[in-house]
């Protein structure tokens, strides 16, 4: 069922320096930030040959992200998203094996435009899931 990695996703306390270590150490091509306040972000998008890497920041109060960094001080994975064929085909999928969708079930349009879930991350071995339909 699910396709491409289309991105990891890295909380980070300092986006610049993350960028930096990004940009400087490792060599990558890196966006500039961009605020998307609909989902609670800063984000600055690595580009790979392969596959993303989104560099994520909290924006605002009740960002997804803040709690996360509160646990985890230092940044680190958050997500990693796979890309499906038809999200609302791969929900009744999961939802028939027991899998959790989070919130109220229903894609919402993520990141880069497109329908997205997340799955409960103590179904898929400790890491929060993001199917994105490519
Ligand atoms: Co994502």
């Amino acid at each position: 069922m699910i396709d491409r990695l289309n991105h990891i996703a890295i909380a980070v306390p300092d986006l610049e320096a993350a960028a930096g270590q990004y940009r400087d150490v490792l060599g990558a091509r890196v966006s500039e930030p961009q605020d998307l306040p609909q989902h609670g972000v800063t984000v600055i998008f690595v580009e790979l040959p392969n596959t993303k890497i989104e560099l994520l920041h909290p924006l605002g109060d009740d960002s997804p992200v803040a709690g996360f960094l509160e646990r985890n001080a230092t940044g680190g994975i958050h997500h990693v998203c796979y890309e499906v064929d038809d999200i609302i085909a791969a929900r009744d999928h999961l939802a028939a094996k027991g899998a959790r969708v989070l919130g109220d079930g229903e894609p919402r349009i993520g990141a880069h435009g497109k329908p997205v879930l997340f799955l409960h991350p103590k179904d898929f071995c400790g890491t929060l899931v993001e199917l994105e339909q490519a």
